[in-house]
């Protein structure tokens, strides 16, 4: 674990509101927590150099140092076990699909009391399917078929003490029931199955929970008989199996963190970490694709051991945004014996008092939808770097411990699809290197993004900032008062009410500058009853780092076809006029003047820009056109009279055009030839109305900004359209 370290509550608040800072520090002594405001945190010597306003004069506070620990790996809890008894015979029956082959029980389903040592547990390991029962003052009676069961096909296995025959038994079966195997072994006096312990779905608690299931888990049941046939048994609330105690039901409440029992006690439990629902289950026949449509055949949850939700650490103390602390971006400075970490968050604006007429919305989504990307990409050079540059020293690839991003799968090879913030995110921090880049900074998300902060500083633009969670929270209104909103460089995640947002600014005359690439991509899940949570399904089509299994597009959290938004009806071009079209690798090239820029309509963004080529400069790839890139489209949405001032060029082979535009190697959705489709399109469009939207179709746009102390054709290009929108709006 990082030695100091922490998380937030809430991502933003207005003045007068309170974050919540929970924090663990493995330091001796205490630790001192101050305020400072990020302007840029860019730590490349050949820049301009990391910018921060120390305000510890405003908040500075020092508490006593605990370590909080983070437990991975989810499973079900449920508690309220009262009714069920500690005596007599038990069946436990259940439907498993395993993922990973792991050398240690993986427990499906468990009631264990480690401190007395009674309890039964029904786990996969090596040996195959085990059952296990506690005897009290002696190793656990263990007993296993011996054969393991094929990964990623569903099968049957129970375990069952019959006090009355004095056996063990433990069996597996396919669900049809062939390749059936059952063992027995005597049991003995002193064993004690019956414990006063919760039972556990997906895990087994001996002190902490441990010994995770990895895979897919369908209709646990306990029966209050000895089976004969389990293989046999089927969860039916209608026609309850004899001796029903529980049977949990995961095909209700998909879209929620509660597990249903359907059983005549109703012994209801929680999910813990959330483990992945609206997943097809072994009843799945492929007649329907949407969980809403077919709960039955998608009542599985599978779990994986290195699953987290919500840390759950302790608040240590908790700033209230001061009445006259300007709008921006913060953060809560840590340090202790040698150890420090900067916490990111965002103070906004007092509600309904804008502080600015230019307004910045932080990519909240997108930084959460990356958090903790373990990339490999940390070899000899890119360390050797962070060292010298003094640059965030903790990477994701050595630090599995915080869980993983939705850019990651799974240890058992699913991918991940859920990203929380309620734990630490070692990729949202300022100074944070993401690759080594040759040509510049290597930089990405909340710390690119100060490549903009950084410029509007140096120009005295004023501006207020909000996040992705109060656009969701409060829609256009929020947008409404501002003369421009700027994007930061890669707004690729986005729900519906984030593009209602900004297309209802837009209608209501509002000027959009989109600064970035590869934007409004993915569709997004969220929900109330899944706090900090985003969900993202990785369906059919885009740039994917997994495939969301098929029959699994449907978000669990909202019930809404996943993927990208194109796919949804609303390609990004509708939107802001380009649409993603290519990505390479962290490299940047340059922009090409184009006939559109001389349009009476947009030629005055090029004032004062006479260069043919436009930023082949910067500190993001080394220009400003690079890694992903973005392109207008008509057939894609791209409105009448969208205007290219410039296009990009000039990339190697290793860009590609996104797959989702390709029909085969020579011929694309739109009919543009694939090569054609490796550019930026720097593109304007007027809408009726009064609204505008710039759109520069690169990433690492912002990167160039600082170039030539700021001086350069790229800076001329923002500064013409930010002067530019506020004159009309005045
Ligand atoms: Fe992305």
């Amino acid at each position: 674990m990082i030695p100091l370290t922490g998380y937030t509550d809430r991502l933003s608040a207005a003045p007068g509101e309170r974050i919540a800072f929970k924090i663990s520090s493995a330091a001796a002594g205490p630790y001192r927590a101050s305020l400072a405001r990020v302007v840029l945190a860019d730590p490349n010597p050949a820049g301009p150099g990391v910018k921060m306003e120390d305000l510890a004069h405003r908040f500075s506070i020092e508490r006593p140092s605990r370590a909080q620990p983070l437990a991975l790996g989810s499973y079900a809890r449920v508690d309220a076990v009262a009714a069920l008894p500690t005596g007599g015979p038990l069946t436990v029956v259940a439907l498993v699909w395993p993922t990973l082959a792991a050398p240690r029980e993986q427990c499906v389903a468990s009631r264990w009391d480690e401190p007395t040592g009674a309890g039964w547990a029904l786990s996969l390991g090596p040996g195959g399917v085990t059952a296990r029962v506690g005897v009290p003052g002696a190793a656990p009676l263990a007993l296993a078929t011996g054969r393991t069961l094929t990964l990623r096909r569903w099968h049957r296995i129970w375990l069952v003490v019959d006090p009355d025959a004095n056996v063990l038994r433990v069996g597996q079966a396919e669900p049809d029931g062939g390749g059936r195997l059952e063992r027995s072994t005597p049991l003995p006096p002193s064993a004690r199955p019956g414990a006063p312990a919760p039972v556990l779905l997906g895990g087994r608690l001996a002190g902490t929970v441990g010994e995770h299931f990895n895979g897919k888990l369908e209709d646990p049941m306990l029966l209050a008989v000895a089976a004969t046939a389990p293989e046999a048994i089927v969860l039916d609330p209608l026609l309850p199996p004899a001796g029903l105690l529980a049977g949990w039901d995961f095909s209700r409440g998909i879209d929620g963190l509660d597990v249903v029992d359907v059983g005549p006690h109703g012994l209801g439990g929680r999910l813990v970490n959330l483990p992945t629902r609206a997943v097809t289950g072994a009843r799945w026949s492929g007649r329907e694709m949407c969980w809403r449509h077919a709960p039955r055949e998608y009542a599985a949850i599978h779990f994986h051991e290195d699953d987290v939700h919500d840390a759950g650490w302790a608040t240590d103390f908790e700033f209230t945004v001061p009445e006259d602390l300007r709008s921006g971006v913060y953060v809560m400075r840590l340090a202790a014996e040698g150890h420090g970490d900067d916490l990111p968050f965002y103070v906004r604006p007092p509600r309904g008092r804008p502080g600015a007429d230019v307004l910045f919305i932080a990519s909240t989504y997108t930084y959460q939808a990356y958090a903790n990307h373990a990339r490999g990409s940390t070899d000899a050079a890119y360390r050797e770097r962070v060292a010298a540059w003094g640059a965030y020293p903790h990477n994701p690839d050595d630090h599995p411990d915080y869980g993983r991003s939705t850019y990651n799968r799974h240890r058992d090879g699913s991918g991940v699809c859920y990203s929380s913030r309620l734990r630490p995110v070692l990729t949202f921090r300022p100074r944070y290197l993401t690759f080594f880049d040759a040509r510049g900074s290597g930089m990405r998300h909340f710390s690119a993004d100060t490549h903009l902060l950084d410029w509007l500083e140096t120009q005295g633009i004023g501006y207020d900032v909000v996040t992705d969670e109060d656009l969701e929270a409060e829609g256009a209104a929020l947008l409404a008062p501002y003369a421009i909103v700027l994007t930061g460089s890669h707004p690729e995640y986005h729900t519906a009410r984030t593009l209602d947002a900004h297309a209802g600014y837009l209608a209501g005359g509002g000027r959009l500058v989109y600064l970035g690439g590869n934007g409004f991509y993915w569709r997004i899940a969220r929900s109330p009853v899944v706090p900090g949570v985003i969900e993202v399904r990785r369906a059919e089509g885009g740039i994917r780092s997994w495939d969301a299994q098929v029959g699994e597009y449907y978000h669990a959290l909202d019930g809404n076809y996943g993927g990208l938004w194109r796919r949804n009806g609303r390609p990004p071009q509708q939107l802001v006029g380009v649409g993603f079209s290519a990505q390479g690798p962290f490299e940047s090239s340059y922009y090409r003047r184009q006939p559109g820029a001389d349009d009476p309509r947009a030629a005055w963004i090029m004032a004062g820009v006479k260069d043919a080529v436009i930023g082949d400069f910067g500190l993001s790839g080394g220009g400003a056109a690079g890694f992903e890139l973005d392109r207008a489209d008509p057939l894609l949405g791209t409105p009448a009279g969208a205007v290219v001032l410039a296009s990009s060029e000039g990339y190697g082979p290793a860009f590609m055009t996104v797959p989702e535009e390709l029909l085969s190697h020579i011929s694309t959705v739109t009919g543009e030839k694939p090569a054609r489709m490796l550019r930026a399109d720097m593109t304007y469009v007027e809408l009726p109305g009064g609204g505008a939207v710039f759109a520069v179709g690169s990433i690492t746009f912002c990167g160039s900004l600082s170039h030539e102390r700021y001086d350069n054709n790229v800076s001329r290009i923002l500064r013409n359209v930010l002067d530019r929108f506020r004159a009309r709006r005045a």
